[in-house]
């Protein structure tokens, strides 16, 4: 490979893809977003009118760099969509070369699920980012624009929170590549941390291993 890959694990807003993008950044190296690559099978899937539990090859199969661009990924019906085309063997099949490609030339920050554990074993770095769900439940809140004094925020972060337990447990507890730390991943609990702090933390850890 023509630099080093660094997999970046955890479950749903932990905050990899916040560390991920800048660590990308501090290092030169390109990133990439995996969990868009399900999110655009999902969305796919959804416009054809499918349910998401059903076969989705097709769509993981002729996927273009297009679909990866359209800006209602983000939306947590299509996170239930990605979390569903995402347990088929065969989507994910139809996605390792793609992810593996991405890195060859110059090496690659990737983040995802799978990265340290199925799509590079071999990975230069493994950092497995995670918080505890209350805390990724009130982060995606804000990210999605909410309100804190919102009178109805209470309720909405609950339901944030039910809906991310219900995509760990999914993504954890499915057969073909499931969410888990690899042996040689660093664990980082951003609970008390800022983003600035997690990034610092990584390139520590980073450097030490390069
Ligand atoms: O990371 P993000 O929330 O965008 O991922 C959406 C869904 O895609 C996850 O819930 C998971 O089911 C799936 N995914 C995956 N493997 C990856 C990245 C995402 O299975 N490497």
């Amino acid at each position: 490979r023509g630099g080093p890959v660094i997999a970046v694990d955890g479950p749903a807003a932990a905050g990899k893809g916040t560390l991920a993008r800048k660590l990308a950044e501090a290092l030169h190296l390109p990133y990439l977003d995996t969990g868009l690559l399900y999110r655009a099978v999902g969305r796919l899937a959804l416009d054809a009118g499918q349910d998401p539990a059903s076969p989705a090859q097709e769509f993981a199969s002729r996927l273009l760099p297009a679909d990866l661009e359209r800006p209602d990924l983000r939306i947590p019906v299509v996170a239930q969509a990605a979390s569903k085309v995402a347990a088929q063997p065969e989507v994910r099949a139809a996605l390792v070369e793609t992810q593996r490609r991405f890195a060859q030339a110059k090496g690659a920050v990737l983040d995802g699920r799978d990265i340290g554990t199925a799509i590079f074993p071999d990975a230069d770095v493994k950092l497995f980012i995670t918080a505890s769900p209350s805390t990724r439940a009130l982060r995606r809140f804000l990210q999605l624009g909410g309100d804190r004094n919102a009178p109805d925020a209470p309720t909405r972060i609950a339901e944030l929170e039910d809906s991310l337990r219900a995509r760990d447990d999914a993504d954890a507890g499915r057969a073909s590549a499931p969410m888990l730390v690899a042996d040689d991943a660093y664990v980082i609990e951003t609970d008390m941390l800022e983003a600035d702090a997690v990034l610092a933390k990584a390139l520590q850890i980073v450097r030490e291993r390069l």
